[in-house]
């Protein structure tokens, strides 16, 4: 029998893959569905934080009955550290000279030596281990074995956050990659995929031009409005509820595009109106206009530490520039108060500080800003190559911040007031733009 009654946590689904609520994203399905089931293809999958790479995949997968193994990288860890995450993951404990009985997931060839593997890897052996410990350490973990290994349990190896590699050890895992590729022969399914920020795939390509055409890189888009409707419209159902047009409209144009928002939002807006789970009347539950300032002061609150830390991140200094520090840049930016500012607009504005400068490196500047290095502050926008905020609210923190020299603590209330009511004025600007494309 299908499902019928849902929890609120199963249905906005804010910090895990959507699953009752997922949209297929058109674009890049069948893509991504035809990298999946090529032999011997690695994929990349990029895109902003919170654009629903992970969903996707997790979705995907799943249509095709793949199986995995994630490796979740973070940033300092070595290769070695990924290597023995995968390793560990495959959970395979075979002692063929003590304990037949447990089995494994291996074919018997490969066990025995994949067992001194596993013992030098998870340093779990106790001392009556340690003659069996030793010989594993003679056991060279080769990209050729980890492949096996992988290909052997029939999964594939997902490396997320592929960006937070070490740069000298991504080029180890472009070599890894190569491997996988030419392993695919004796296994099928064997591959890497790796998901990461914006840039990820040309950093691969650039260590081995050769794999260009053996990877496919597929980016994930920002979500366009329709799609995020749909997530709300499914909610809705699954739920028994009616959202107003006045609210989903709001959630949809502060959400920036980026599904993540979209669930907080509506996952605060049920809870402000006591859905908890799918409403048992015949008739939906219709949601009270007005609670949705109570869910965004929430939201607020949940995110002023997010908020803070983008902002640092973003304007950390690195190496002191003259006039082009990432503040003077941000700046420069809200002083046009234009939602969307061209290179041209930023180095004018910043010439009225500095009469000398000349902003030749201004370009790679506002580029740094739209990486994870610099907490996507900004996004490109490739058609009229210009740059925006990556949405108002950090668009607003910003304004706060930098007016009050930052030093302040951003929950003393006088800055929290300060941020609401310049919110306000940027949620604003967002929800005209919104309605402006939507009735186009
Ligand atoms: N296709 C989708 N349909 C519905 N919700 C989605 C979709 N993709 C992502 N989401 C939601 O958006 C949020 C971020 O998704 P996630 O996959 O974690 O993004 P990323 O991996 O790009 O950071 C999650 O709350 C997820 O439930
Ligand atoms: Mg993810």
């Amino acid at each position: 029998m299908k499902k019928k009654y849902f929890s609120l946590e199963e249905i906005f689904t804010p910090s895990q893959p959507a699953n009752y609520t997922f949209v297929e994203r058109y674009s890049v399905n069948k893509r991504l569905k035809r990298a999946l089931n090529t032999p011997g293809k690695q994929i990349i999958i990029y895109g902003y934080s919170g654009v629903g790479k992970t969903t996707l995949l997790t979705n995907k997968l799943k249509e095709e009955k793949l199986k995995s193994i994630t490796t979740r990288c973070m940033s300092g860890m070595t290769l070695s550290d990924i290597v023995k995450d995968a390793f560990n993951q495959l959970e395979i404990y075979f002692i063929a000279q003590k304990d037949t009985t447990k089995g494994s997931k291996l074919g018997g060839t490969l066990s025995a030596s994949y067992f001194g593997i596993k013992a030098s890897l998870t340093g779990e052996q106790n001392e009556g281990d340690k003659s069996l410990a030793k010989r594993a350490v003679d056991l060279p973990i080769t990209p050729q074995t980890l492949a096996r290994f992988i290909g052997e349990s029939s999964r594939c190896w997902i490396l997320e956050d592929y960006h937070k590699v070490r740069s000298e050890d991504k080029f180890l895992l472009a070599q890894i990659m190569k491997v996988f590729m030419d392993s695919s022969i004796d296994y099928p399914k064997l591959k890497i995929i790796a998901i990461g920020a914006v840039n990820t795939a040309r950093e691969v390509i650039q260590y081995d031009p050769e794999m260009k055409n053996r990877i496919s890189e597929i980016e994930v888009p920002l979500m366009d409005k329709a799609n995020l409707q749909e997530i709300l419209d499914v909610g809705e159902k699954l739920l028994n509820i009616k959202i107003p047009d006045s609210i989903s409209k709001k959630i949809i144009a502060y959400s920036s595009g980026l599904p993540a928002v979209t669930h907080q939002l509506g996952l605060l807006v049920c809870e402000a109106n006591e859905v908890s789970n799918t409403v048992k009347t015949s008739l939906p539950k219709k949601l009270d206009v007005k609670s949705f300032d109570s869910a965004l002061d929430e939201y607020l609150e949940d995110n002023s530490d997010t908020f803070k830390s983008i902002f640092e991140t973003a304007t950390k200094i690195v190496h002191k520039r003259k006039s082009e520090n990432p503040s003077d840049i941000l700046i420069a930016i809200l002083m046009s108060n234009k939602d969307n500012v061209t290179v041209y607009d930023v180095k004018e504005n910043l010439k009225i500080k500095d009469k000398s400068y000349k902003g030749n490196n201004i370009k790679k500047y506002l580029d740094e800003l739209t990486t994870s290095d610099r907490a996507e502050i900004l996004r490109f926008n490739k058609d009229y190559n210009s740059y925006y905020f990556s949405n108002p609210f950090i668009k607003a923190y910003c304004q706060c911040a930098l007016r009050n020299n930052v030093q302040t603590e951003f929950n003393t209330s006088k800055l929290l007031s300060e941020f609401r009511e310049t919110l306000n004025k940027e949620l604003e600007i967002a929800r005209k733009t919104f309605l402006e494309d939507y009735y186009d």
